[in-house]
């Protein structure tokens, strides 16, 4: 049953209340000020109060201050009486649930009490499915609660219970895709089997087409023994196609009829295998675009996306930096034989906000670096690469923007601007074009080339 609180200190109101709240099955508390409130919020398991703003001593909004202080979770509903509603509005600011008017009827009461408690238990609800699921990934090393990261737990639970089920992991470089590709395996019931990695991208495709299939000896010059291939080895398992997105076109032919037929047969050998592997692939290239390119079959492609999974980049969860900058800490320290760190708030500030493009495993490397190479007790800014710098400089950077009353030719004065910024960065770094390059973040080549349209448009 459901605690409901009533803070007012008008008696009838509270009284009105509390007859509805145990007609509709509720557990009604009531007091005349915010002492009792909090009192009672601290001593009983309260869901929901009812608090009105204008309690005489104690401002209705201390009260709700102190009452989140001591419970982040209670559900607060404000009642209002007139001219109050500028308070309500502060109150939701500050965690107020809803507010209701004074006066007001039975059924608003009951109305906004139900959906209060509705939205609670599914709140709570979601928190526990996403603890299971975090409890289940305990043990495959993967870090992070952002609700990014807890959706990517939810599915790779839910396809690893389909152990047949085919399974593209789609994400940047250092994503994790790899991790992902290991949680689907052991959170399966082909655990104890075989968990068999290539990287399709490592080898020339002769050499990679035998080492996935196998062969029978003299299959070629130097097949002098049988080799089982890959598929075979992780019969029961799951194979890995790491970069699958550089797989040879011929390639892919020969393993789009594998996933078809689900058998296999060695190169130079007469007999089809029946394999029981699920295939579990990855790419960090976009294979749409290889599809249009003509590189990557799109009938190979379908196949392999059944259950799509993607990994969101680093830069999209943020949240997860500080969990994962712990974790990395305490590792190499570990491993170094170093005693623990701690990061600065500034330090932590440049790399919430940096964007992370390797994702994870610069994460990781970084924080290598910075164990190895710093003897300090706490890590500050002055520990950092100095890329974090230049970029939070970049974010700030905006060029001077008005636009006069006749309007402007957005690309004349776009052109001009491109130009007036190269010329600078030239000036700037004394004519190094590599170090130019560098400064306005693009290719050595492109550089070269504006430089000589500049020149040309000097001369004519
Ligand atoms: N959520 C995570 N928690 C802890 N470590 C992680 C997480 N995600 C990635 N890592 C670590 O980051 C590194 C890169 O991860 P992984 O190799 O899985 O990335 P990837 O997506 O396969 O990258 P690539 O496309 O470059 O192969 C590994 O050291 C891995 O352990
Ligand atoms: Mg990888």
């Amino acid at each position: 049953m459901e605690k409901i609180l009533i803070v007012d200190d008008e008696s009838f109101i509270r009284e009105n209340i509390e007859r509805i709240l145990t007609e509709d099955g509720y557990r009604p508390f009531s007091c005349d000020n915010g002492q009792q409130a909090v009192a009672l919020v601290s001593d009983e398991e309260i869901d929901l109060v009812l608090l009105d703003l204008n309690l005489g001593s104690k401002s209705g909004l201390d009260v709700l201050r102190e009452l989140k202080d001591i419970d982040p979770e209670v559900l607060v509903i404000i009642i209002t009486g007139y001219g109050t509603v500028e308070s309500a509005v502060k109150a939701l600011k500050m965690g107020a649930y809803d507010y209701i008017k004074k006066p007001f009827k039975a059924d608003a009461i009951r109305l906004i009490v139900r959906l209060a408690l509705e939205t609670k238990s599914l709140k709570r609800e979601l928190r526990k499915l996403r603890r299971d699921d975090r409890e289940q990934f305990n043990s495959t090393e993967m870090i992070g609660t952002s609700l990014a990261l807890c959706e990517v737990y939810r599915q790779i639970c839910e396809v690893a219970k389909h152990e047949h089920a085919t399974v593209l992991i789609t994400g940047e470089s250092g994503t994790g895709k790899e991790l992902a590709a290991r949680a689907v395996h052991n959170l399966s019931a082909r655990k104890d089997r075989p968990f068999i990695e290539i990287n399709c991208g490592s080898l020339p495709h002769n050499l990679l087409e035998s080492e996935l299939f196998g062969h029978e000896r003299g299959a070629f010059t130097d097949a002098k023994t049988r080799k089982i291939g890959l598929f075979e080895e992780a019969d029961g398992g799951t194979i890995f196609l790491d970069e699958i997105g550089e797989m040879d076109i011929g390639l892919q032919v020969k393993l789009l009829r594998v996933l078809e037929d689900r058998k296999i047969r060695r190169l130079g050998g007469v007999r089809n295998i029946d394999i029981d592997v699920r295939v579990v692939s990855a790419t960090n290239t976009n294979l749409k675009e290889a599809i249009v390119a003509r590189t990557f079959r799109e009938d190979l492609y379908y196949r392999l996306n059944v259950f799509p999974l993607h990994m969101p980049p680093l830069r999209e969860r943020s949240e997860d930096i500080p969990r994962l900058l712990d974790h990395f800490l305490q590792r190499f320290c570990r491993e170094f034989n170093k005693p623990p760190r701690e990061i600065s708030r500034e330090a932590l500030d440049l790399l919430m906000h940096y964007s992370w493009p390797g994702n994870v495993r610069e994460l990781r490397n970084l924080v290598e670096r910075i164990c190895i190479m710093y003897d300090v007790a706490v890590i500050g800014p002055k520990c950092l690469p100095k890329e974090l710098f230049t970029e939070a400089e970049t974010a700030d950077f905006v060029p001077a923007t008005d636009i006069p009353p006749g309007g402007i030719v957005l690309e004349e004065v776009m052109a001009r601007l491109e130009k007036e910024l190269i010329v600078r960065a030239v000036e700037i770094t004394g004519g190094n074009i590599a170090k130019s390059a560098r400064l306005l973040n693009i290719p050595r080549g492109t550089l070269r080339y504006k430089l000589r349209k500049y020149d040309h448009g000097k001369s004519s």
